[in-house]
């Protein structure tokens, strides 16, 4: 299983914060972004990544990430996207890294409290397709939603509904096989001009293919001015948990 993080797109929501640097190399409390999504991904017991990045500085996480040694891994391969083409299109630059192997794909922006590792030995059993995992939250409309059963099997996945059906995000943690390729090479851009990641999974229910798992523990992405500011805060109080006392 190999790890794939993708950290393009120019993080126009963070302006003026991102224009002398990427994103994912601002600080979340003692640590730059990237490195949470990496230790996410080796926690699981992934050692070798494909970084998908992209924009002015992305000679930068060479700089700070070197061969990824560090971090206990053995490769650690980079991927430029150009421009801002969607998840699904910065994925797709991971291909030649990843051949037949399966993936788990972790956003450049998510951050998670829990150790992932359960859900990717599960996926290992899992004959094919894909697994995404959730997360219920107050504001679903900032995600992908899931929609599900009676059964509490996925059904449908809205982008950013208006009227969320649900509670349950779509977190920006997805498991793959090597088909989930051929599957990007058949999807039209959104309206908002993307290659959409909620197109990829909605193609693996209509398969038949696609499972879930509600995770245990905090999870948030960092992408705005809030939740920039509010993982900053979750990662002081797990760091430092006596902070929570200290807060003025
Ligand atoms: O955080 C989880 C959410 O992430 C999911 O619930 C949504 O279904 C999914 O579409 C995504 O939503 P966002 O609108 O928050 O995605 P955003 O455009 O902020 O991109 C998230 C990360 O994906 C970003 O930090 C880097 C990577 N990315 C994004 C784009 C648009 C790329 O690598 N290339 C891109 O072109």
């Amino acid at each position: 299983m190999k790890g794939v993080i993708l950290a393009g797109g120019l993080g126009t929501r963070l302006l003026p914060l991102t224009k002398i640097t990427n994103k994912h190399l601002l600080p979340i409390y003692n640590q730059p972004m990237i490195y949470y999504p990496i230790q996410t991904l080796v926690r699981a017991g992934i050692d070798e990544i494909v970084l998908v990045t992209g924009g002015h500085y992305a000679g930068d996480f060479l700089n700070l990430l070197g061969n990824g040694k560090d971090f206990g891994l053995r490769f650690i391969n980079y991927a430029y996207q150009e421009g801002e083409g969607g998840i699904a299109d910065a994925l797709r630059l991971a291909r030649i890294y990843t051949g037949l192997d399966r993936i788990v794909v972790i956003l450049g922006d998510n951050l998670l409290e829990k150790d992932i590792g359960q859900y990717v030995r599960k996926f290992e059993q899992q004959e094919s397709g894909a697994k995404i995992l959730l997360k219920e939250v107050p504001d679903p409309h900032r995600f992908g939603v899931a929609e599900v059963d009676e059964q509490g099997r996925v059904v449908n996945i809205v982008e950013k509904p208006k009227r969320p059906k649900t509670n349950l995000a779509v977190t920006g943690v997805y498991m793959y096989d090597a088909h989930v390729y051929d599957l990007i090479n058949t999807l039209r851009p959104s309206e908002r001009g993307e290659l959409e990641i909620t197109d990829v999974n909605n193609a693996y229910i209509r398969k038949g293919q696609l499972t879930s798992d509600v995770i245990d523990g905090w999870w948030t992405d960092a992408g705005t001015f809030t939740s920039l500011y509010r993982a900053a805060r979750l990662v002081a109080e797990k760091v430092e948990p006596k902070l929570k006392d200290h807060w003025y």
